[in-house]
């Protein structure tokens, strides 16, 4: 009976301990693991012949006098949204947000706008922007 006992009692902490890690885990890396990655894409003038560029996630627009970076992912779960030339919006093709060329959102089920990246000039005139990603 004691070993029986002793056995289940063994069987018991550890089942205890591993469940309180699996439970654990994920909040301890979250909360120390985090990294931020800056990635920097360069709009070349010569490269940007119209008014909307598209490199590397960024969207690069200019309108008027306006020059401005927009995230190339949705503000609802992060696709990669498309530029519709004609209506000048940009269409999400996951589950069909809608933003105007400004970044608002205009229908669909993302409820913030695009992200609005700073942007930055090189010496030559080029456009930096500098894009921030947590992992
Ligand atoms: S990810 Fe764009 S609408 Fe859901």
């Amino acid at each position: 009976m004691k070993r029986r006992s002793f056995l289940k009692n063994i069987l018991s902490r550890l089942l205890k301990i591993s469940a309180a890690i699996i439970l654990v885990y994920p909040i301890i890396s979250y909360l120390f693991y985090r990294k931020t990655r800056i990635r920097r894409v360069t709009f070349r003038l010569s490269e940007c012949p119209g008014e909307i560029s598209f490199k590397k996630e960024v969207y690069l627009i200019k309108k008027g006098n306006d020059l401005y970076a927009l995230s190339a992912h949705c503000s609802h779960l992060g696709c990669i949204i498309n530029f519709d030339q004609k209506t000048e919006k940009f269409h999400c093709p996951c589950h069909g947000s809608i933003f105007d060329i400004h970044g608002n959102r205009l229908a669909g089920p993302a409820r913030r706008p695009l992200s609005r990246i700073p942007i930055e000039f090189d010496k030559d005139g080029n456009v930096l922007v500098k894009v921030r990603r947590t992992a």
